[in-house]
This record gives C-alpha cells, sequence and structure tokens, in this order.
C-alpha cells in the first residue's frame, strides 16, 4: 500500500444495507483499487454484536485494501477521523408513528451525529445520508455541524437516479449505458419528479424519443418515485443491495468525478438554483470534479417539470418547518 488509508464510517453497519455495502467498500469499489480504507463501524449497543460478526466475515475476506476495522456504539469516536461518512442507520416508521414522530425519532440520531462530526471528522469529511427521510436527517446533520462546509452534506438520491435509468433504458429498449444526463429533483420520496427532458438517449433528447405523455406521467414517473415501496411489497424489506450500489455509485463519482458529457443527481444544499430555496437538500443535477461538485446550471424547466419540481420542494419545505418547530434545526 502506497498511501495513508482513507477512514470511512458507516453508521446502520449491522443492518441489510450495512451488509451489502460493507464488502464493496472493503473491495476497492466505493474510492477505487488504489485507495486503502479503514471502516469505523458504528452501531446501536443491542446490535454491536451483529456488527462484530460483520467484521469477522470482512477478515475472513482478506481484502487487500482494507486497513482496518473499528467497531462503536458511541458517535463522537466513530466519527473521530472520518474521511467519508455514510449515514445509514435511521429509524423506520413503525405502526401508528406519525410523520411528525418519525422526524423527532430521526432527530435523536442525526443530531448527535452531526454534532461528532464536527467535533471530530477529517477536514475533508465527505458524508451522505442514506437513512430516511434521507434529505431532512442531512439537513439536521447539517444544522449541527457548523464548522464543516455545508455542502459536504449530501443525501442519497442515487437510487432514483439509477431506477429512471433503467425503466427508460427497458421503455426504449436500448442498453442503460445508452442513457445520459438523467436528472432527479426534490425529495428521496414519492414526490421526487424524475425527468426525461434534460436527459439523452444516444444523443438525442430522451423525451422526444420517448414520445409517450401517457407512459411518462402514468408509468414511468409513479413508478420511478413509487419504487421504494414496490420493493418492500416484493421483498418484505426495503431495498438494500441496489441502496447499497447507489451509495458506492454517489461517493465514487463525488471523489472520482463524473464522466465528461454526463451528470449525476445528488441531494445538495441548495444554493437557490432552479427556485428551490437556499439551504433545503433537495436533488439536483451535478458534475463532480476534483473531490467537489456543481449543480448544473441552465437547464431549460418546462410548464410539466415546474409543477413536479416545486411540489417535491414544498415537502421538503413542509419538513423543514416541522424539524424547526421540534428544534431541530
Ligand atoms: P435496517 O433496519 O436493516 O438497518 C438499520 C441499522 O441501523 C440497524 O442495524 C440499527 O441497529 C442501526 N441503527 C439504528 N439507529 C442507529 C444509530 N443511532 N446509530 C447507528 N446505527 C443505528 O435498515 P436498512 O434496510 O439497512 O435501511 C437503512 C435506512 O436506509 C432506512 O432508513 C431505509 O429507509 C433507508 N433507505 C434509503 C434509501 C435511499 O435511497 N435513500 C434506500 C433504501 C433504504
Ligand atoms: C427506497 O427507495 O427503496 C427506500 O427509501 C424505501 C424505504 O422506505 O426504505
Amino acid at each position: 500500500m502506497t498511501q495513508a488509508p482513507v477512514n470511512v464510517t458507516v453508521t446502520g453497519a449491522a443492518g441489510q444495507i450495512g451488509y451489502a455495502l460493507l464488502f464493496r467498500i472493503a473491495s476497492g469499489q466505493l474510492l477505487g483499487q488504489d485507495k486503502p480504507v479503514r471502516l469505523r463501524l458504528l452501531e446501536i449497543p443491542q446490535a454491536v454484536k451483529a456488527a462484530e460478526g460483520t467484521a469477522l466475515e470482512l477478515e475472513d475476506g482478506a481484502f487487500p485494501l482494507l486497513a482496518g476495522i473499528d467497531i462503536f456504539d458511541d458517535p463522537k469516536q466513530a466519527f473521530e477521523g472520518a474521511n467519508i461518512a455514510l449515514l445509514v442507520g435511521a429509524r423506520p416508521r413503525t405502526k401508528g408513528m406519525e410523520r411528525g414522530d418519525l422526524l423527532e425519532a430521526n432527530g435523536g440520531i442525526f443530531k448527535p451525529q452531526g454534532e461528532a462530526i464536527n467535533a471530530g471528522a477529517a477536514d475533508d469529511i465527505k458524508v451522505l445520508v442514506v437513512g430516511n427521510p434521507a434529505n431532512t436527517n442531512a439537513l439536521i446533520a447539517k444544522a449541527h455541524a457548523p464548522d464543516v462546509p455545508a455542502e459536504r452534506f449530501t443525501a442519497m438520491t442515487r437510487l432514483d437516479h439509477n431506477r429512471a435509468i433503467a425503466q427508460l433504458a427497458k421503455k426504449l429498449g436500448v442498453s442503460v449505458s445508452d442513457i445520459k444526463k438523467m436528472t432527479i429533483w426534490g425529495n428521496h420520496s414519492a414526490t421526487q419528479y424524475p425527468d426525461i427532458f434534460n436527459a439523452e438517449v444516444k444523443g438525442q433528447n430522451a423525451a422526444e424519443a420517448v414520445n409517450d405523455r401517457e407512459w411518462l406521467e402514468n408509468e414511468f414517473i409513479p413508478r420511478v418515485a413509487k419504487r421504494g415501496a414496490e420493493i418492500i411489497e416484493a421483498r418484505g424489506a426495503s431495498s438494500a443491495a441496489s441502496a447499497a450500489n447507489a451509495a458506492i455509485d454517489h461517493i465514487y463519482n463525488w471523489v472520482n468525478g463524473t464522466p465528461e458529457g454526463d451528470w449525476v443527481s445528488m441531494g445538495v444544499p441548495s444554493d437557490g438554483s432552479y427556485g428551490v430555496p437556499e439551504g433545503l437538500i433537495s436533488s439536483f443535477p451535478v458534475v463532480c470534479k476534483n473531490g467537489s461538485y456543481e449543480i448544473v446550471q441552465g437547464l431549460e424547466i418546462n410548464e410539466f417539470s415546474r409543477a413536479r419540481i416545486d411540489a417535491s420542494v414544498a415537502e421538503l419545505v413542509e419538513e423543514r418547518d416541522a424539524v424547526t418547530k421540534l428544534g431541530l434545526v
């Protein structure tokens, strides 16, 4: 190994996404085949033993790039020196729980984690929030890390982005690699808006290539936006390997850049672009280069897209107002 290992903190390490994610990180797929990693796993005390079991299996993988594994039940320790933080562990909605209860329960997780990142993470920390409600959990963590540049807090909409590409490729009978410039706007929720008006298929405008408004409105958009629920219905559990795959894609591109002529979707703090209120963590098309990202500017937003972006952003505003009332941001 030629370089010092990159410290990667993963929360919810004993959960199902954690299990799908950790082996891929250890094998070099998160950062690249030249970058050794040290895993710092965070779990709640009751799940530490299960995380230890996963660590035994990681050891048995004999991964050349895996420089070490430490397991914690204290966020302050887990985020100490972290260069990359994958915030996967979250409080799922249970029976009888109202939306406000869910936001409050997650505030109890993401506030101390934001504080711990602020206190001890490395200067180059990059944070990806996967745990739902991902955008608002990222907003809470960001609010408690005033010394960390706000743009380092991101939320995952890459799974939605990948789902949209897959559905469009299927419709047109082309390969997923023929599709470029897909965009997810807004929240990682059923209000999200997958935009094909700015996407391209083999260089042609995707909406023109599809030329089927009925499919766009009544199949594509709801299918992508409700895919999480479709998976839960089919598997009896929420998406795990595809979510882990998207988390890998998100960080890989953030660190190593996006390919020329393409972009990806990331939930990032708004700078006011496209009329999204500043500070909200909303999904945008972004281009990544040299370890940072920029929101793609100047895209044409037609009336159809505008209404859908506004609806999803309105939901984010509601979530922000709810957590503000709870004193979480
Ligand atoms: P899971 O229930 O299998 O695992 C969650 C793990 O988090 C558990 O092991 C739990 O002990 C741990 N945990 C809970 N609170 C914690 C805390 N305070 N600190 C550290 N660990 C903690 O769930 P999963 O299937 O792995 O999913 C994790 C989250 O990801 C869920 O919120 C899910 O809804 C979300 N998700 C998001 C996307 C997305 O696209 N953004 C996609 C799929 C799933
Ligand atoms: C997904 O998009 O698959 C998940 O966010 C669904 C969920 O509620 O966990």
